[in-house]
């Protein structure tokens, strides 16, 4: 049973050590793309990473079910013991990051995506124009705007949602001409607005990169969640004096909500490296659509 968020405490049993691993939490195979670049920025680093497939997409759920649902694996990933806690996931960190502050205090450092990202699009903007492609729970918070007003205060953001695009991506093994369509439609608004730079607000976007570039042409630069954010977490480790004093290769490992195997066929195509082993964790059935 959920405990009611307000009297929900995450308490890490153990000390924080910089041997721990970084563990990153999704609500499926999207924040695969933010490892693979935390991956290739911190290769002496361990990571353990859990997507909540059994519950995905979390686009369409509720703020308040999202951030039940992230207190809920925050809590299993402390258990596990863990350093630094990623939010690889837009949906997620535009619901919970606040909360998951909150509750770990100072004990344990969180990293969400949209503020490393919404600096990087501040980056490389010339006409300040910029566009948010993202699920209808990202876009809902605004979190976005309120991320460019700090770093961008006079760009112009467009905001547009797509309620089907991550779940094609995540469960078409080959993209058909219904992905096309679903970036084409994302895109239709942005052309005619004229944005020179559009960032991806979604992890699961950056498998159709390559979509988006031909339906928005080259003039148009495109940011998404991995590459920002991988910096972050670099700089958060700096700052606590947690980073790994390994020179070996860094290990990964891997648990889902859902099916694994589904996760492990899914999750290789994302991240571009064999996955191995995954392990399940339940989560409450009614919880799950
Ligand atoms: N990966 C999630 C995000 O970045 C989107 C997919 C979903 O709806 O669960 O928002």
């Amino acid at each position: 049973m959920f405990l009611p968020i307000e009297v929900q405490v995450l308490v890490a049993m153990d000390p924080i050590a910089r041997e721990m691993p970084i563990a990153v939490f999704d609500s499926g195979v999207g924040g695969l793309t933010v490892l693979h670049e935390c991956l290739v920025t911190l290769p002496h680093e361990d990571f353990v990473y859990l997507g909540d497939t059994a519950r995905f997409p979390y686009g369409n759920h509720t703020a308040d079910e999202l951030r039940k649902f992230a207190l809920e694996l925050t809590q299993e990933l402390v258990a596990l013991g863990t350093k630094l806690i990623v939010i690889a996931c837009n949906s997620a960190t535009a619901a919970a990051l606040p909360t998951l502050r909150e509750n770990l205090g100072d004990r344990i450092g969180v990293v969400g995506v949209v503020w490393p990202e919404a600096r990087l699009a501040a980056e490389v903007t010339r006409s300040g124009r910029i566009a948010l492609v993202a699920t209808p729970a990202t876009v809902a918070r605004r979190v976005y705007e309120r991320a460019l007003e700090e770093v961008a205060p006079a760009a112009k953001l467009l905001s547009v949602e797509s309620s089907d695009l991550a779940t094609l991506i995540q469960e078409r093994e080959e993209f058909d001409e219904d992905v096309v369509d679903a970036v084409e439609r994302a895109c239709e608004p942005l052309r005619e607005a004229g944005v020179d730079t559009v960032i991806l607000g979604c992890t699961h976007y950056p498998l159709v990169r390559r979509i988006f570039q031909r339906c928005l042409g080259r003039g148009v630069e495109i940011v998404s969640s991995g590459q920002a954010i991988s910096q972050a977490v670099e700089h958060e480790l700096e700052i606590r004096g947690l980073k790994s004093n390994s020179e070996n290769r860094g290990k990964y490992s891997f648990i889902c909500t859902g099916d694994p195997e589904f996760f492990r066929r899914a999750g290789t195509r994302f991240l571009q490296l064999p996955l191995g082993e995954v392990r399940q964790h339940q989560v409450i059935a009614e919880d799950c659509r």
